[in-house]
């Protein structure tokens, strides 16, 4: 199966930014962003930066001296990030494109981060260079990558697989299921990086009222047409399977799933 590469249409980028960065791409940049230092003064490139929330958080946290910039090949992730920010439009510069050919000019970035965009890049080495290309000597990269897929995303599969098809099943696993997460130091240092170190943070998904929640889950993945094509029985279904499987997980209104995601950290030479 060719690589997928999250792509959404607008209501389904829509769902995205209602659902999946609330439970968990807003967690996973706080947490990114407590692990490394960026300081106001550094110019920073959020690779595949979907509906912009790395550069957002960095935004509350630190209020960069120059916009922040962020790119992603899908339009309507683009355009939600722009209206998500539209009250603070010279904070942000949001451009649509492709990592492998971005419209910026060498050694335009001190720091450039990817959350959770690599694992859909189908020329990883293409793309590495290119960021390394944008990036000044000396300037940092920081890309996290799911480690393993979570509770609640193997009970999804699994219910996805029994109703709608398992290349469906297995495509909603594919942000966690990269294949070359070991490999990711070596080819850092073969694209022109070097002082590679990594870690891993696991931050807790919280799916408030998953009854409502899970259908947006879904709605906000590459597999959410094929999921709605169904009909709403089917959707009820899977919602009721997921329940049962991780009712360990409920608390309260809230099921909560932790999440591992890698993070490596590497120097431009
Ligand atoms: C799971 S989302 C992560 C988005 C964002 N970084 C976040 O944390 O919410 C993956 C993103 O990678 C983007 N993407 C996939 N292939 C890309 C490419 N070749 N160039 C730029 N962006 C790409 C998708 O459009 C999608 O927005």
């Amino acid at each position: 199966m060719a690589r997928d590469t999250f792509q959404l249409g607008k209501a389904a980028a829509a769902a995205y930014e209602q659902q999946k960065v609330k439970a968990i791409f807003r967690p996973l940049a706080e947490a990114t962003l407590s692990a490394i230092e960026i300081s106001n003064k550094d110019v920073v490139l959020d690779v595949a930066c979907g509906t912009g929330i790395v550069s957002r958080v960095l935004w509350e946290r630190s209020s960069p001296e120059a916009a922040i910039t962020g790119i992603d090949l899908n339009e309507g992730m683009i355009e939600m990030a722009r209206g998500v920010t539209s009250n603070t439009p010279d904070a942000f510069s949001w451009h649509t494109g492709d990592v492998t050919g971005m419209p910026f000019n060498d050694g335009s970035f001190t720091s450039a981060i990817c959350q959770q965009g690599f694992q859909f890049f189908p020329d990883e080495e293409a793309a590495l260079k290119e960021i390394r290309r944008v990036l000044q000597p000396g300037g940092r990269f920081i890309l996290t990558v799911w480690a393993e897929p979570s509770r609640f995303f193997l009970a999804l599969a699994d219910a996805i697989g029994r109703h709608v098809s398992p290349e469906d099943a297995t495509r909603s696993l594919a942000p966690f299921t990269y294949a070359g997460l070991d490999a990711i130091p070596e080819l850092l240092c073969s694209c022109g990086f070097a002082d590679v170190w990594s870690t891993d943070l696991t931050v807790e998904r919280v799916i408030h009222e998953p009854k409502v929640s899970i259908p947006l889950e879904i709605t906000g993945n590459p597999v959410g047409p094929a999921v709605l094509g169904r009909g709403e029985e089917v959707m009820a279904s899977i919602v009721s399977e997921v329940l049962a499987t991780c009712s360990d997980l409920l608390r309260g209104n809230d099921l909560i799933s932790p999440q591992t995601a890698r993070l490596f950290n590497a120097t431009a030479v």
